[in-house]
């Protein structure tokens, strides 16, 4: 499927872009860095010349400048400086793309920069609320992006392939699902009631033996997850749990690679290293050592048979799995 052009990607998180960075996007290279006045630019990471990467360069007076020859383009990408001609630099000019700043990610979007809309960013405010610790993570997943959604919108997989990290033994046949359209997605919420906490909130709650746990996932197109996962005593209120909203960039790198952008706020112990250390290294293990290899595998053999490797929906998060594809369908026709 080719990718939606026109539409917010993320493209990692803030703090971590200075000096000029290369973000594979949608099969476009794409360099950000931030021009001395704090705010972030992206250009597409080939220079008009000979091709070099941007990237592999520097920000001088607010131009980024090619480490190959030395030509330098300010901010909209327009060569404002070139030593080996005489006079003005010419007409030589690099695409720049819309880029935003939002709950600690970057943002570009990928189709015509006068189209795009902040407006049509994520709305996940929650993970801005200062009362939260957020950690944020990234791995790479050798695997069309899709799968990786797959995997978020059906949470079924926890019990088995997280047994534990994230698991709840018994879930897949007591839990109660649903799935629903939201305005530019699908979400799938999941409820399982009176049971043992996973592994996880077994290390942080005791307050009771039994707990009631939900998560309400989103998939807002086309690679955004928003995720809202809670414990409390079971039977009561959620103002008495814990809360870890979590956001998911699932960014596609190329057709069979995946930038996977995880941040996870939580509403307890805050600030407190230990449990910061606690809750990373369940994410890692979860996300890096269970996900990752299984949708690599995945991947592995529907490349290698296609016909034998067919993707079939009977769980709650396959539905949404399958809506979300018709969406994408649907928004990509009227590209
Ligand atoms: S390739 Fe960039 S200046 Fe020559
Ligand atoms: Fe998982």
């Amino acid at each position: 499927m080719p990718f939606l052009r026109n539409s917010w990607y993320g493209a990692g998180w803030a703090d971590d872009i200075d000096a000029p960075q290369r973000r594979v996007i949608c099969g476009k290279p794409i360099v950000l860095y931030r021009d001395g006045t704090a705010r972030i630019n992206a250009l597409l990471d080939i220079c008009p010349h000979r091709a070099a990467s941007l990237s592999m360069g520097r920000v001088s007076n607010g131009n980024i400048m090619c480490p190959y020859h030395g030509l330098e383009f300010d901010r909209s990408g327009t060569c404002v400086a070139n030593p080996h001609v005489e006079g003005p630099p010419g007409g030589l000019k690099v695409r720049q793309f819309a880029v935003a700043e939002r709950y600690g990610a970057i943002w570009v979007w990928m189709g015509d920069p006068a189209a795009s809309d902040e407006a049509l960013l994520p709305n996940f405010p929650i993970l801005d609320d200062p009362s939260l610790t957020v950690q944020r993570g990234h791995t790479v997943i050798a695997a069309n992006y899709q799968l990786v959604i797959d995997n978020l919108l059906d949470l079924s997989h926890g019990e088995y392939l997280h047994a534990g990290t994230l698991g709840t033994p018994g879930a897949a046949r007591s839990m109660k699902a649903n799935a629903r359209s939201t305005d530019r997605g699908v979400a799938v919420d999941r409820m399982i009631f009176n049971n043992k906490p996973n592994p996880l909130f077994a290390k942080v709650w005791t307050k009771s033996q039994r707990v009631d746990q939900q998560s309400n996932i989103e998939w807002v197109a086309p690679s955004t997850i928003l995720l809202d996962i809670f414990a409390t005593v079971a039977g009561g209120a959620r103002s008495e749990g814990i809360n870890f909203p979590q956001l998911h960039l699932v960014v596609p790198e190329t057709e069979t690679t995946t930038n996977y952008y995880f941040a996870i706020g939580r509403d307890f112990a805050v600030g407190d290293p230990s449990m910061s250390a606690v809750v990373m290294d369940t994410a890692r293990k979860a996300f890096e050592e269970e996900d990752r290899p299984i949708i690599e595998a995945c991947q592995v053999n529907i490349d290698m048979l296609p016909s034998e490797a067919v993707l079939r929906n009977f769980t709650i998060g396959d539905g949404a799995s399958k809506r979300a594809r018709s969406m994408l369908q649907r928004m990509l026709a009227n590209e």
